[in-house]
């Protein structure tokens, strides 16, 4: 058989048939593309996403690449910040090489003055031009918070207010911005957080213990959708306690992850998110994974956290960054970055194989695409809308003492545990947020009753 026979589809289903191997077929474009016009490109564009981190917007305009579109971030001198389409209107120039005005930009080549939001002020080697009265340069407005640029790249009458999460405002929190470069698709990254099963072989059995013994605990899992997204219901036996991590993805792009350090060792209840983060596309082949680490004492009660290891292309956890470490390490102790790069720059969902320990990331493209799909035929897929007040979201971890008892099956006891949990993970998000928290630990207190009775 010549190899132009070999379908798309084959598959390798003899010893020493790596000769039958299909060649590599297409990605999955429907949910991989992010450019202007592409299904999921749009969609994307139907929220606020992140630029670059406030601090990383200097004097000089910078050149950013947001969803494949060449842009530049800069400050005025009135000291607002701005996103404009890199290349001038006249004639191409870069505005990275422009002058910040009190309102905008002053291209380098021929002075034309565009103001943030495209206005073009004044075009003086024709004065007389009535060009500023037809066109406007193409800008996108900014919204600054908690030390991150956010842009809204859809259409100006669709615009939301900027949401806040529950998780923003946590009590006695310190929020540290940070950015990291993942120079690959957007969505394997994302799927990489609707996957718990990695955490027990990528981060504990194969590379060695990276976070804590017990993640190496084969968890039972189920995924549920919630308002804005999915959450994964994530629980582990360890010793006499029983744990139950819910981690959430939330539309289009957004992660909030549970307690990093958080052991399994001790009795904790709704404890919420280390970081929330979006997995915000450069262009097809490159994301910047841009988000907010959050440190207090109660999901981090041994200060393992380390906020100076926090910023601008770093984190303070192992193996999220190409430079963090010589290669060499990297491949005896490959983390997150390891893993999801050498996917491919692209990932090829025809390729893969998935199993139940997949469930989470086929349900996190199931509903991508339903959304994707209902967005092109018109509708209004849900996206975090600012105008309510505070979105509640559903990331937490609450570990019992529950030991296991001779006679009684362990793993229905867990999946049993994880089912009723995850029901009042939901039904709180109803709750007014001020009563949340004490309502929950009543709930699980007497969930924990019943567990042990
Ligand atoms: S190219 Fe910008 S003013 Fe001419
Ligand atoms: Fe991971």
């Amino acid at each position: 058989m010549s190899r132009a026979g070999i379908a798309a589809n084959a598959r390798v289903t003899r010893r020493f048939g790596a000769y039958d191997r299909p060649l590599v077929p297409d990605d999955d474009r429907e949910l991989t593309r992010v450019g202007r016009g592409t299904p999921m490109g749009e969609y994307l564009r139907r929220s606020w996403q992140p630029v670059c981190l406030a601090a990383e917007v200097g004097e000089a305009p910078t050149v950013v690449r947001l969803l494949g579109e060449e842009l530049v971030v800069f400050r005025t001198r009135r000291q607002e910040v701005g996103l404009l389409a890199r290349h001038c209107s006249h004639r191409g120039a870069s505005l990275e090489y422009a002058l910040p005005s009190d309102q905008g930009l002053i291209c380098c080549y021929h002075g034309w003055h565009i103001r943030s939001d495209g206005v073009i002020l004044e075009t003086p080697n024709d004065p007389a031009s009535t060009v500023r009265e037809r066109l406007c340069h193409p800008a996108y407005p900014t919204h600054v918070y908690a030390g991150i640029v956010f842009a809204w790249l859809g259409p100006p009458a669709e615009k939301p207010s900027f949401p806040i999460l529950d998780s923003y405002d946590q009590a006695a929190t310190q929020t540290v911005p940070f950015s990291l470069r993942f120079p690959c698709n957007w969505l394997q990254i994302l799927e990489n957080c609707q996957d718990p099963t990695h955490s027990c072989f990528l981060h504990t059995r194969v590379s060695g213990v990276q976070f804590a013994p017990s993640w190496g605990e084969l968890p039972e899992l189920d995924y549920i959708r919630t308002p804005i997204g999915t959450i994964n219901v994530n629980v582990r036996r360890w010793r006499d306690k029983i744990w139950v991590r819910t981690g959430e993805i939330i539309m289009p792009n957004m992660n909030q992850a549970g307690a990093l350090w958080l052991t399994g060792e001790d009795e904790v209840c709704f404890l919420r998110t280390s970081l929330t983060r979006w997995m915000r596309p450069i262009d097809d082949t490159a994301t910047e994974v841009v988000g907010w680490r959050y440190f207090n004492d109660r999901i981090d009660p041994d200060g393992r956290g380390d906020r100076s290891q926090v910023g601008p292309g770093k984190i303070d956890f192992i193996g999220q960054t190409e430079d963090e470490r010589p290669y060499a390490e990297r491949q005896r102790v490959p983390g997150d970055f390891e893993a999801i790069v050498s996917q491919r720059p692209i990932a090829v969902h025809a390729l893969e194989n998935l199993n139940a320990g997949d469930r989470g990331v086929a349900l996190l493209r199931q509903v991508l695409r339903e959304n994707v799909r209902a967005f092109a035929a018109g509708d209004r897929p849900a996206t975090l809308d600012g105008s309510r007040t505070v979105v509640p979201t559903y990331t937490q971890d609450t570990v019992w003492t529950v030991p296991p008892r001779p006679g009684r099956n362990d793993r229905a006891l867990l999946r049993e545990a994880g089912r009723r949990l995850a029901a009042v993970v939901l039904e709180s998000a109803t709750w007014p947020a001020a009563e949340r928290a004490l309502r929950f630990r009543l709930a699980a207190a007497r969930l924990a009753d019943e567990l042990n009775a």
